[in-house]
């Protein structure tokens, strides 16, 4: 199934790198490919992977599935008087007749639906592929949930800082990372647990650390409020606790390293820190597993084999930006899929 994936305006590229991590661990067959400024085409195996696909995703507005080319596709209401509208993709609304618009409209009308600009129970869309044979129909199948992203917003959530992460970012790093059911994820410099909060509610176990007690008791607060509780916080510096937790291990590690005078590290220099702290942990991630790192820039904290393969600025405001890294092993080969 061919599904057309329209993405956020805001962090185009982060938006591209989030969707390209969900496919690959979902199994889809191929990369996704940029078919339109902000759009991106991907080949799924049915409907019900096309949904799961969607609602994962942070950065990205709907989904919608190639029915075929309009003039030999007629999609029929599925009872009488169903509303349904249709809009040319990358065209605005209004203007000049369209042709093709008038063909779809006419033909569900004759088959007994109704045109609702408003609230329809169906959306189509038509898109003129230059390397197609003319106009094709798609129906939209699925939107992200951007309303239940903005609703975890860290002045929404019972326990607030400034170094809260946006969860619309969160949930894109979470999915850089794979997180997702069955595996584990770890965050050494758990803060508010705005990370762990989006890769818990993508199904995954999580386990935070923080050095200050009141992060730890915060942010085991908002992941409860959040019906996410972690499967353990733990208080300390993140490096002596990764020698204390006997053999446990994690599919990834995904974290965001302290900055700013809102997080402080002891008067360490966070490079230092970095390459202190993440080792350790990074050590504990499992074969085909990746570390995200999201962070204000610096070297690379992991020696060999780890690389990076994703690194993405991400401009939050006038005097933040920041930069999501992925690393993975050399010839560690792919993830295991969701
Ligand atoms: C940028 S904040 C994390 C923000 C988090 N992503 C959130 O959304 O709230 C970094 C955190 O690292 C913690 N930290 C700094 N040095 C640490 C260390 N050596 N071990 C454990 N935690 C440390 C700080 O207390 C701070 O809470």
């Amino acid at each position: 199934m061919i599904v057309d994936v329209e993405l956020s305006g805001e962090w185009p590229e982060l938006a591209r790198a989030e969707l390209t991590a969900v496919a690959g661990a979902l199994g889809v067959r191929g990369a996704p490919v940029a078919v339109a400024l902000s759009t991106m085409r991907v080949d799924l195996a049915n409907g019900e992977a096309a949904r799961e696909m969607i609602e994962r995703l942070s950065l990205a507005r709907r989904a919608s599935a190639r029915l075929g080319l309009l003039d030999e596709c007629a999609p029929a209401p599925r009872a009488p008087g169903e509303g349904g509208c249709v809009r040319r993709r990358g065209h605005p609304t209004g203007g000049a007749r369209d042709p093709a618009i008038d063909l779809w409209a006419g033909r569900w009308i004759a088959a007994g639906g109704t045109i609702d600009l408003t609230a329809p129970a169906r959306r189509f869309w038509i898109v003129s592929d230059p390397s197609s044979e003319g106009n094709e129909l798609f129906e939209e199948i699925g939107a992200s949930e951007r309303t239940a992203l903005v609703g975890r917003r860290i002045s929404l959530l019972p326990f607030r800082r400034p170094v809260g992460l946006d969860p619309r970012l969160a949930r894109a790093a979470a999915n850089l990372a794979g997180a997702g059911p069955g595996r584990t994820v770890v965050d050494p410099f758990v803060g508010t647990g705005a990370l762990l909060a989006e890769a818990a509610l993508l199904g995954a176990r999580v386990w935070g650390i923080d050095r200050d007690p009141e992060m730890v008791r915060g942010a085991a607060r908002n992941l409860e409020f959040l019906g996410r509780p972690a499967e353990r916080l733990i208080g300390g510096d993140s490096a002596a606790v990764a020698a204390e937790v006997g053999a446990a291990t994690f599919d990834a590690l995904l974290t965001d390293a302290p900055y700013g005078r809102a997080s402080p590290t002891g008067g360490e220099p966070v490079a230092a820190l970095l390459e202190r702290v993440l080792p350790p942990w990074a050590a504990r991630v499992r074969p085909g597993g990746r570390v995200v790192l999201v962070t204000a820039g610096g070297p690379d904290p992991l020696p060999s084999p780890w690389r990076r393969t994703v690194s993405v600025a991400v401009r939050q405001h006038r005097s933040l930006t920041r930069e999501f890294r992925v690393y993975e092993r050399a010839g560690a080969g792919p993830a295991a899929t969701l």
